[in-house]
């Protein structure tokens, strides 16, 4: 694919702005819902959580609050990958914070056999 230089300033100048008022679909004509592979141990479909209908700002905080550009640096941009964040929803499944296993805990639902 080739740009042109005022193809990058269509979505870099919107940068400048905070994204407050921009629907999760806005969100998605600028980034993709396919992140790939993020580890190797635990299986994180980004995208099906989207086709599930959660909204970007349910994990991405604050994208309505700041420049944009200022957001994608800030601490809350992109959330720490681990089971506190997880737990926020899946909180049945992951281990309790004190290390105890909850009853009937699916681990396999996001760590991959080894
Ligand atoms: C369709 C929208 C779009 C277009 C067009 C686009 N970019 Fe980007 N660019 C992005 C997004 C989204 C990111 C952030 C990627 C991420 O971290 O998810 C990005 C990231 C970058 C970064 C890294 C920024 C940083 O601070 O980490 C650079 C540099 C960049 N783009 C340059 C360019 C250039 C040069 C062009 C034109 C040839 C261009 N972009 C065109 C959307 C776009
Ligand atoms: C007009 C294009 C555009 C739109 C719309 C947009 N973004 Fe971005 N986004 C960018 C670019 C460009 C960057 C990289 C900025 C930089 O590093 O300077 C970025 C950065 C980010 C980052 C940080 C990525 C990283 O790797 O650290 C997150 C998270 C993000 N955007 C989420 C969102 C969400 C959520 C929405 C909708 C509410 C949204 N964006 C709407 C262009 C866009
Ligand atoms: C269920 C929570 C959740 C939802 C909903 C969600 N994300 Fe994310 N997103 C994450 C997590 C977690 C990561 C970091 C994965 C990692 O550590 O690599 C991430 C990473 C990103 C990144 C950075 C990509 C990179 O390569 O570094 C962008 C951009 C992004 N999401 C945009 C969006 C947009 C746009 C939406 C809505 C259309 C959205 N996300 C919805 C949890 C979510
Ligand atoms: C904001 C709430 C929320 C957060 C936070 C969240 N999830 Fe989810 N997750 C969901 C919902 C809702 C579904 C059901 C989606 C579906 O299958 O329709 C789901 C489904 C899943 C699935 C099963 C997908 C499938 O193929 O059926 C996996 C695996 C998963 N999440 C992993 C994670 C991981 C790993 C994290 C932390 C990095 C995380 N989730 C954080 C809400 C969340
Ligand atoms: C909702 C998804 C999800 C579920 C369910 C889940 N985990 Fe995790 N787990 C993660 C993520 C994300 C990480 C961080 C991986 C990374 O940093 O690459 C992690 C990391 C770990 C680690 C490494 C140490 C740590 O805390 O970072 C262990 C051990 C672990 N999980 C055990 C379990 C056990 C046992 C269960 C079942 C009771 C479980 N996990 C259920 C997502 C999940």
């Amino acid at each position: 694919m080739k740009l042109t230089a005022s193809d990058c300033t269509t979505c870099h100048e919107r940068t400048k702005r905070s994204m407050a008022g921009v629907t999760s679909e806005q969100c998605l004509t600028c980034h993709t819902a396919d992140l790939g592979t993020v580890s190797d141990q635990v299986t994180f479909p980004h995208e099906k959580h989207i086709a599930a209908g959660l909204d970007c700002e349910m994990c991405h905080q604050g994208v309505a609050d700041k420049p944009h550009r200022e957001f994608a640096r800030s601490a809350t941009a992109v959330p720490k990958f681990g089971h506190e964040f997880c737990s926020t929803c899946h909180g049945s499944d992951v281990l309790a914070a004190d290390g105890s296993m909850p009853d009937g805990a699916n681990c396999a639902m996001c760590h991959t056999s080894s």
